[in-house]
C-alpha cells in the first residue's frame, strides 16, 4: 500500500486508517521523507516528488509490492486562470494533474502482478465546481477526474478498482485559510478505505461532493460556488 503526500493532511490520516486496518507494508511516500517517518514499523517512508518521474521511477522500483496506491499529494493556491501568473497554474496541473497519471503509468503493472489492486484518486467537488478565483486548481482535478475515469475503463481488463474521490472543504493546511464548514481528514481517509474495502468506484465524501455531482445535470449555473 503506497500513499502520496503522506506526511500530513488526508495522506497521514489514510496512512493511520490503513494500520488500524491492519495493513501490512505502507509505504509514506513524501517530497522529504524524514517528514513521513512514523513509529510504527510497518510503516516504510520514501522520497517521492510526483512531479520528479526519476523520483517516481525509483519508488515504483523500490516498492514493487504494493497493491493499493492513492494518488493523494496535491497543491491548490494557483489563482484564477485568467488574471494570476499562468506558470503558477502549470505547476498545479504537473503536480494534481500529470503527477497522479505519471504515477498510475508506474504502478499499472505493479497492481497487474498483484492480481489487480485498487488505485483511489483524490479528487475534489472542484473537479466539478467553478469556483472564482481557483480556476487553475479546478482544472487540474477536472484533468485528474477525466484521466480516473479512463484509467479505470482501461485497468478493468487487469482486475484493478479505480476509486474516485470527491470533496468540499477538509480540516488540513490546504484550506486552513478559509472559514467554511470542514470535514475531518480522519472520517474522509475512513470513508476513502470503506469504498476500496466494499469494491465502490466512487465516493462522494460530504454534502457539497454530493451537491455537486447532483448539479452536474443542471443549468452550468449551478455549479457555481
Ligand atoms: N483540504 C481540502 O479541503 C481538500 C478538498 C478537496 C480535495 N483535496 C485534495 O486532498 C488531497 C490532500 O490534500 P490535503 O488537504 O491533505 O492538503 P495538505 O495538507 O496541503 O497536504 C498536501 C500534501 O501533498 C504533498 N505534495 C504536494 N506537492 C507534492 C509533490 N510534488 N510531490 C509529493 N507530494 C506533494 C504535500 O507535501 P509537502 O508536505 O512536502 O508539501 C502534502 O503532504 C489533495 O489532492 C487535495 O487537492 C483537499
Amino acid at each position: 500500500m503506497l500513499v502520496t503526500g503522506a506526511n500530513r493532511g488526508l495522506g497521514a490520516a489514510l496512512v493511520e486508517g490503513l494500520l488500524a486496518r491492519g495493513a501490512g507494508t505502507v509505504y509514506a511516500a513524501a517530497r522529504d521523507p524524514r517528514t513521513a517517518a512514523h513509529k510504527d514499523p510497518r510503516v516504510v517512508p520514501l522520497r517521492l516528488d510526483v512531479t520528479d518521474l526519476a523520483s517516481i521511477r525509483a519508488v515504483a522500483e523500490r516498492a514493487d509490492d504494493v497493491d493499493l496506491l492513492v494518488n493523494n499529494a496535491g497543491v491548490s493556491g494557483a489563482g484564477s486562470l485568467l488574471t494570476a501568473d499562468p506558470e503558477r497554474a502549470r505547476a498545479e496541473m504537473e503536480t494534481n494533474y500529470w503527477g497522479p497519471v505519471a504515477m498510475l503509468r508506474a504502478f499499472a503493472p505493479v497492481l497487474a502482478a498483484r492480481g489487480g489492486g485498487a488505485a483511489v484518486s483524490v479528487l475534489s467537488a472542484l473537479s466539478w465546481a467553478a469556483m472564482p478565483g481557483a480556476g487553475a486548481y479546478s482544472a487540474s482535478k477536472a484533468a485528474a477526474w477525466s484521466f480516473t475515469n479512463t484509467a479505470r475503463a482501461e485497468l478493468r481488463e487487469q482486475g484493478t478498482l479505480v476509486v474516485g474521490v470527491h470533496l468540499g472543504f477538509m480540516d488540513t493546511d490546504m484550506v486552513a485559510h478559509l472559514d467554511v464548514p470542514k470535514v475531518a481528514a480522519v472520517d474522509v481517509a475512513d470513508r476513502i478505505l470503506d469504498a476500496v474495502a466494499a469494491g465502490e468506484e466512487e465516493v462522494l465524501a460530504d454534502g457539497p461532493a454530493r451537491a455537486l455531482k447532483e448539479a452536474l445535470a443542471g443549468p452550468p449555473k449551478g455549479l457555481e460556488i
